[in-house]
């Protein structure tokens, strides 16, 4: 039996040009979000190595809709979005079975959150978050909505642009990966500080969303895609 202890730890750090800042001048909570020592190294043990298993049988694969709580219920107020991509290793692999999780604003700027105290409407017919499986391509797509900009209000000057937030939970527990894509075009794109925590404008369009096809039927919608690239000189950043 491997005896764990020995194992070796085997996960390269990050490449500083394909990430954000460490610390986001005005962005306070950055300064609690990243070490103030170094890190210690211990051995991974398969309580790190591991994760859940079986996802693809366990849950449905396929699309996922925030748009309407039912099918035939009424749909969320807003511009009707459909997203999709792919997401993959470092040399375009697909990574399929992994989970992606979604969470966002509705139309108006406002989370189904406790925590959120901008004033604007909450919309009944609009979920605010998903979860799917990506499929042997490494694909997911999403329906949903545009979401709003909204008020940072401890800052007394900063909004948030429209975007949306991703995880995607790999084949172990130190496979997470958190990030944030925006719109393109946004006018607060340019002073946004967590987007602009990127210093390279290159390594920023990978949290950018790209234009893609229309979807026309009985609901109509505007195309929007984005790859992820979990590592490599082409790593998507990640965003809190
Ligand atoms: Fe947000």
């Amino acid at each position: 039996m491997m005896d764990d202890s020995t194992m070796k730890i085997d996960y390269a750090p990050y490449d500083d040009a394909t990430q954000t800042l460490r610390q986001i001048d005005k962005y306070t909570p950055s300064a609690t979000r990243v070490p103030s020592a170094p890190l210690i190294e211990r051995p991974l043990t398969l309580s790190e190595r591991t994760g859940p298993t079986e996802l693809v049988s366990k849950w449905n694969v396929g699309k996922l809709d925030l748009c309407r709580l039912a099918p035939d219920s009424p749909r969320a107020l807003g511009q009707l979005i459909h997203v999709t991509g792919r997401v993959t290793d470092e040399d375009g692999a697909p990574v399929s079975s992994v989970v992606m999780e979604i969470w966002q604003a509705n139309a108006s700027g406002k989370y189904i959150h406790e925590l959120d105290d901008h004033r604007a409407p909450l919309d009944p017919n609009f979920t605010g978050q998903g979860r799917l499986v990506t499929d042997e391509d490494g694909r997911y797509e999403v329906f949903t909505v545009k979401p709003g900009a909204y008020p940072v209000l401890y800052s007394g000057w900063w909004w948030r642009p429209p975007h949306i937030h991703f995880s995607i939970l790999g084949t172990s527990w130190m496979n997470r990966f958190i990030t944030q894509i925006f719109f393109p075009g946004e006018v607060l794109n340019e002073k946004d500080l967590l987007l602009n925590g990127v210093p390279s404008r290159d390594v920023r369009d990978r949290l950018i969303f790209k234009p893609t096809d229309t979807v026309m039927g009985d609901l109509s919608y505007i195309g929007y895609q984005r790859d992820f690239v979990l590592r490599g000189h082409r790593q998507t950043p990640e965003l809190p």
